[in-house]
């Protein structure tokens, strides 16, 4: 990964916070904001396409859940389905990662979350091989570390992260047996000794998800290399008035 100097803001979701998530709309929209990295989940539909969502579920409109990668990339598309807004929402809004990747500037960062509820790891893995053949300045990383690791296995060189909500030490563990590129943690658990001892291993910190001015100093004090923000624009502009 070429990073400029930390910190950095990560856009969550794109700019989650301001555009429907996870579409390729919320992707420029963070880019357009300045956002250092781009972070987005992926999964695996039932013929093999990575798209970007977050959910295990669709919500369709007669209150059923569907699980999305029970689906087929065609099924998925004719889908509509109530977002996390609660608005409509059609299938075909979803974008594959192919798409997203041939309308955002190559040299931009990217953090691909790996989402995996249900799918097979080999086949996920042989997709992400096929789809980012070719293309740079990706970071993976994934709250499945076994995953991560047929990722370091298949994918040698990649830069990957492990991430988690809970336990410090076995984050910190895994990141060392995965030769990660970083650490991704849910902000309360980024304490001082965590991004102490990522740092010492040579490791940054990007922590989620963190929308409001005072928590994003008090974690940049304390080390933190990035945050993950819904509003990538608006974290940026605050901090660097506190500069001023
Ligand atoms: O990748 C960081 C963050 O997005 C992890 O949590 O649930 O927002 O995907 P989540
Ligand atoms: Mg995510």
């Amino acid at each position: 990964m070429e990073m400029p100097p930390p910190p950095w803001i990560v856009g969550h979701r794109g700019a989650g916070g301001e555009a429907p998530e996870n579409t390729v709309e919320s992707f420029h929209l963070a880019v357009k904001q300045g956002a250092d990295m781009v972070e987005l989940d992926l999964q695996l539909t039932a013929d093999g396409s990575l798209v970007a969502f977050h959910d295990r579920d669709l919500h369709l409109l007669n209150q059923e859940a569907v699980p999305l990668e029970g689906l087929s990339l065609d099924q998925l598309a004719d889908a509509v389905f109530l977002d996390r807004r609660g608005k409509k929402r059609r299938g075909d809004s979803i974008p594959t990662l192919a798409k997203t990747l041939a309308t955002l500037p190559v040299d931009l960062p990217l953090n691909l979350e790996l989402k995996r509820y249900g799918a097979d790891r080999e086949a996920l893995v042989s997709a992400l091989d096929r789809e980012i053949a070719g293309r740079e300045q990706l970071l993976l990383s994934s709250f499945d570390w076994d995953l991560l690791a047929l990722v370091r296995q298949r994918l040698p060189g990649r830069p990957v992260a492990p991430i988690a909500k809970e336990a410090a030490d076995a984050l910190l563990d895994a990141a060392r047996e995965l030769e990660a590129y970083s650490v991704h943690c849910d902000w309360r658990m980024a304490r001082h000794n965590l991004v102490h001892q990522a740092r010492a291993a040579g490791r940054p910190t990007l922590v989620y998800t963190v929308n409001q001015p005072d928590l994003a100093r008090r974690l940049l004090a304390r080390g933190v290399s990035g945050l993950f923000s819904d509003h990538p624009g608006r974290i940026r502009r605050q901090l660097e008035m506190a500069e001023t």
